[in-house]
């Protein structure tokens, strides 16, 4: 008994496993186990000799099962030990000094033109750049031959070989989300929509790629009253510079009747320019009041229904604000440029903490 205990003991002390204690505990007090084959045996001693066997056998199983159960539970300490070395991680190292990065100017003044007019209740809404030539034209009211079309040096899709139907666009203003805001919702409606748009166009004011902000309001009664007093509400808010005059000048759209372009009062004195004083005028946006048949294409009745509609060149309004020279380094990707011009990512513009404090 003594060489049993002593060949178990010393074996479950070198067991490396959890897999290798359950062989060993097979082996000695399991059903066919060497222990446990000797306490069949007790059945055949006379009492005197089973009174002596008999606990002994019980504590050589007790000592064992304990040893393994002691061994059992080192294997497990062992393990977390090695986890805690190998998943060990120093808390209190400072950071990599990465530099901040910064908020576009055209993210800014998105984020700028969205709070002002959420204040007034108009909703964001948005629409694909790819867009079908009907929602991009004819659902505006430009027609085939219109000049329009022409004069918005569109890009358009390749086409594949025998498909005659029209070809899709990259949009050209964001006017066609009008249109899709007012099939999906129907009237009354309040949206801007601001996103991208496309022209095949490239100077020191002109860029493949822009941005506009399209708003619509339709209602039972919305006039031209209501469109100067949003629009004068916005510049004001927007430019945030006291006594911002607005001038409507009469215009035409195919997709407002009647139609009106915006300028705004600036002095360009010494060179730079200052809004809301001096004798000049600077455009800055189309509006009017939304065509019948723009309304309709809209599946809205323009005998029940009426309202205006306006649009804006984002990053125009962006180089006004922040006096930014030149439209083509937005899209440079220029460093230097986005540190100079870039708006602190924790700078979130609100009505109440100041647009672009
Ligand atoms: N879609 C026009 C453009 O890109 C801008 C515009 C003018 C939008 C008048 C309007 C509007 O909604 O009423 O040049």
């Amino acid at each position: 008994m003594d060489d049993l205990k002593a060949k178990y003991i010393a074996a479950i002390a070198d067991a490396s496993d959890e897999a290798a204690l359950e062989d060993l505990r097979v082996q000695a007090v399991g059903k066919k186990g060497e222990v446990s084959l000797k306490m069949r045996e007790l059945g055949k001693m006379t009492p005197e000799e089973r009174q002596i066997m008999g606990p002994r056998l019980n504590a050589l199983k007790d000592e064992i099962n304990s040893a393994l159960a002691a061994r059992k539970a080192s294997l497990a300490d062992a393990a977390l030990e090695e986890r805690l070395r190998s998943e060990w991680l120093d808390v209190t190292l400072p950071g990599r000094g990465r530099p901040a990065g910064t908020i576009h100017p055209v993210s800014q003044v998105t984020e700028e033109v969205t709070a002002i007019f959420a204040d007034m209740g108009f909703a964001v809404a948005e629409g694909p750049q790819v867009e079908s030539d009907w929602y991009n034209f004819d659902a505006l009211n430009i027609p085939g031959h219109h000049p329009a079309r022409a004069e918005m040096d569109t890009f358009y899709m390749h086409r594949a070989e025998g498909d005659t139907r029209a070809p899709h666009v990259l949009r050209t203003h964001t006017s066609p989300v009008q249109i899709r805001s007012m099939q999906a919702q129907g009237a009354p409606i309040r949206v801007i929509c601001p996103g991208r748009v496309y022209r095949c166009d490239y100077d020191i004011t002109h860029t493949p790629m822009f941005h506009q902000v399209e708003g619509l309001a339709i209602d039972k009664d919305i006039s031209m009253a209501n469109l100067k007093w949003v629009l004068e509400e916005f510049c004001r808010a927007f430019f945030e510079v006291d006594g911002v005059e607005l001038r409507f000048r009469a215009s035409h759209f195919p997709f407002t009747e009647p139609s009106a372009e915006v300028d705004i009062r600036c002095s360009w004195e010494g060179g730079t320019l200052k809004l809301g004083e001096g004798d000049d005028w600077l455009e800055i946006l189309g509006s009017g009041m939304v065509h019948p048949k723009v309304l309709q294409a809209g599946g809205i009745d323009p005998d029940q229904w009426q309202g205006f509609a306006f649009g804006m060149g984002i990053d125009r309004i962006a180089m006004l604000k922040y006096g930014i020279p030149d439209l083509r380094a937005f899209f440079d990707s220029d460093l230097r440029w986005l540190r100079h011009y870039g708006f602190s990512a924790l700078a979130k513009p609100t009505l109440h903490g100041g647009l672009s404090a």
